[in-house]
């Protein structure tokens, strides 16, 4: 039997030959806080701030205190911000998933004749995923190691174990995270189909044999025949999933008073993962609508019901050709996904479709249909459920921007760090739109240390601040020698910042073990942590991530924050991917807006380094490095 278990920062195997993520001294992190924070906020508030922190930090004070205690805990634990992280970022958000939460990975669009052929692709991407199973059960993944900067270094593999065992169980006050551990004698594997707001179970090991591609597309087919016969359809109970997490966890715990619904959570809870076979959406087949179909299945009316959201991995498999995956964030990142998808793709590029019927297992039985009975409580829930689901969907303002003027090389050229160049871009975007620069957050892999998982970099830094000001307010009065040195302090302070970040030693997590730590001794909470600097510095209006991808595909999710952006980027040699997101609900965001001001300071950005860089080597003009009007620089 799989023992369901509470997620534990004692992983196994190879990970404990890397380093314990080290804990930055206190004085370090709360002079970088200081740094991190003063151009940010009105200079009274930062007078306060500075006053509370200095508090803070004194010789024999609280910080001192619960520094010494995390340095106990980081002693007697594989990492000691693992699971605070974990609540802080993922389990105690109540936020619904959709959207706010999981992000997608969209695959290039596809063409299907008709459902047959849409069933074939998904036969075949599921056998990948069971080849790529069977290589997570041998834990016989190559260990990845590094790349970019400080490249070289092992990574800690732990997320990818996560992949297909793990499930997000909703709680009252707070999630759980439980992983399934298989003891000696496996269970017979299965994953769920959904079709139509249904689901069905398809098991795809059947006496210790895994079903070849004919097998599960024989399977398909009735399940697909099954999903259109039905005379009475079943109510759509994947909706509920979609729902804020303590509303869907109240939901549930009415569902679990009957045994079938119980039985059917339980088949869901342990499955492997979902297929979800959608309808065709009825819109355009654009990058930005397949990005949308993934992230929410446009709403209820369309495939939103399609989807179990606590479940790790959805493949989508859409009949009009939207295809890709929709995760549950919390056990792992977007890089370890998109090691995951691309080994799919390329299977399916490099072994051909193979339908052999000779081969086949012979009686295999029906899949089995979930059943649910539904109170007029439940389906007072599912109808509160789909109208928030419609809600969040009109209100995601999303764009898929390819900018195609150049990519990583003419960057690299330029002797600058791309990931630290598209920073300093955002931020000039951001200006651009509000005058101001804001909290903003990029993902740093921490996995050069044991369970690492990720810390923040803090892209509003300073000296950003001051070039993106020379390069807009008043710009004709700056000299272009003094934009170029001040693009190059901005541009070494994100490269300096990265750094810090992937060795461990950034500022977001340290404040939050030390503010966890004193909660968790029951101390007095400390100021620095009520303070309204420390509050607004957590509400990142710009979230950010580079999420590459060797094969065509892109990932996109949602802004943090009802007045934010999301803004997801995937640099290719020659071009640049952005998926851009924001709220219509508020006012003061406009994807497109912010898309428009990202293109023209890419383009000035360009021009500022062909006229002023004189540490750039010649570029090549195959870089697509022309002049905005089409001539060369
Ligand atoms: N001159 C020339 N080339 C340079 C350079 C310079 N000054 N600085 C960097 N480069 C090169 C690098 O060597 C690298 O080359 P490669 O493409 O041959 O490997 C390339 O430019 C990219 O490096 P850089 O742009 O600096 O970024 P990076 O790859 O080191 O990435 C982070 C930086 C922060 C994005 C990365 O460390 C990270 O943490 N990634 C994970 C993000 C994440 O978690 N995303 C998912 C969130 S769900």
């Amino acid at each position: 039997m799989p023992i369901l278990e509470q997620e534990s920062p004692k992983g196994h195997g190879d990970h404990h030959v890397l380093p314990k993520l080290p804990i930055p001294t206190l004085h370090q992190t709360l002079d970088m806080y200081l740094k991190c924070v003063e151009h940010l906020v009105k200079p009274e508030q930062f007078k306060k701030t500075k006053a509370i922190v200095e508090r803070f930090g004194a010789a024999g004070g609280q910080g001192e205190f619960l520094q010494e205690k995390l340095m106990e805990k980081r002693e007697k634990t594989d990492n000691w911000v693992y699971s605070y992280w974990l609540d802080d970022m993922y389990l105690s958000n109540r936020l619904a998933l959709p959207i706010n939460s999981s992000p997608a990975m969209v695959f290039p669009k596809q063409v299907f004749k008709d459902r047959s052929d849409s069933l074939r692709f998904a036969a075949h991407l599921i056998s990948g995923v069971l080849n790529y199973k069977s290589l997570l059960d041998g834990r016989s993944l190559p260990v990845d190691y590094a790349r970019g900067q400080l490249a070289g270094t092992p990574l800690c593999m732990e997320q990818y174990y996560r992949l297909f065992t793990t499930y997000r169980l909703p709680g009252l006050k707070k999630d759980t995270l439980v992983t399934q551990t298989s003891s000696v004698m496996p269970e017979p594997e299965y994953i769920i189909v959904a079709c139509k707001n249904q689901f069905f179970v398809l098991d795809v090991v059947i006496n210790f044999r895994r079903l070849n591609e004919s097998d599960l597309l024989a399977q398909l087919e009735k399940i697909v025949k099954m999903a259109e016969n039905t005379e009475e359809p079943l109510p759509p109970i994947g909706l509920l999933t979609s729902d804020g997490r303590t509303e869907w966890a109240e939901a549930r715990a009415m569902l679990i008073k009957d045994s079938t619904n119980r039985d059917s959570l339980d088949m869901i809870e342990r499955s492997l993962c979902l297929l979800c076979l959608d309808d065709t959406s009825g819109a355009e087949l654009t990058d930005t609508n397949r990005a949308l179909q993934m992230l929410h299945g446009a709403g209820h009316q369309k495939n939103g019901g399609n989807r179990w959201y606590d479940k790790p991995m959805q493949f989508v498999v859409g009949a009009d050709g939207a295809c890709g995956v929709i995760c549950e964030h919390s056990p792992f990142e977007g890089i370890v996904l998109v090691q995951c998808t691309e080994y799919l793709l390329k299977y399916m590029k490099g072994s051909p479709s193979k339908l052999v019927r000779a081969s086949s297992i012979t009686n295999l039985h029906t899949p089995r249909r979930l059943h649910w009975k539904c109170s007029p409580e439940i389906q007072e829930r599912l109808a509160s459920s789909a109208h928030k689901l419609q809600r969040l969907v009109r209100s995601l303002d999303m764009d898929v921007f390819k900018f195609k003027a150049y990519g990583k090389e003419f960057i690299k050229k330029q002797k600058m760090s791309p990931d630290a160049y598209i920073q300093v871009a955002l931020q000039l975007a951001f200006y651009r739109c509000e005058g101001r620069t804001v909290p903003t957050y990029e993902s740093a892999s921490i996995r050069r240390f044991r369970e690492g998982r990720v810390d923040n970099i803090r892209s509003a830094t300073v000296e950003v601040l001051a070039f993106v000001k020379s390069m807009t307010d008043g710009k004709a009065a700056v000299p272009d020698a003094e934009k170029m040195k001040k693009l190059w302090d901005a541009i070494s302070a994100q490269t300096n910042y990265t750094i810090l970040a992937i060795t461990g030693k950034a500022i977001d997590n340290h404040l939050l073990g030390l503010r966890e730590i004193a909660e968790e001794l029951n101390v007095e909470k400390p100021e620095i942590f009520s303070d309204e600097t420390y509050v607004s510095s957590n509400k990142f209006i710009l979230s950010t991530s580079q999420v590459p991808t060797t094969v065509e595909m892109f990932c996109c999710y949602g802004p943090v924050v009802p007045n934010g952006y999301g803004t997801c980027y995937n640099p290719q040699s020659d071009h640049i991917i952005f998926c851009v997101s924001s709220f219509r609900e508020s006012v003061e965001t406009s994807s497109a807006v912010f898309i428009k001001a990202l293109e023209e300071g890419l383009l000035d950005m360009r021009d500022l380094c062909c006229k002023q860089n004189t540490a750039a080597k010649p570029v090549a003009p195959k870089d697509g490095a022309t002049a905005r009007n089409g001539s060369k620089p």
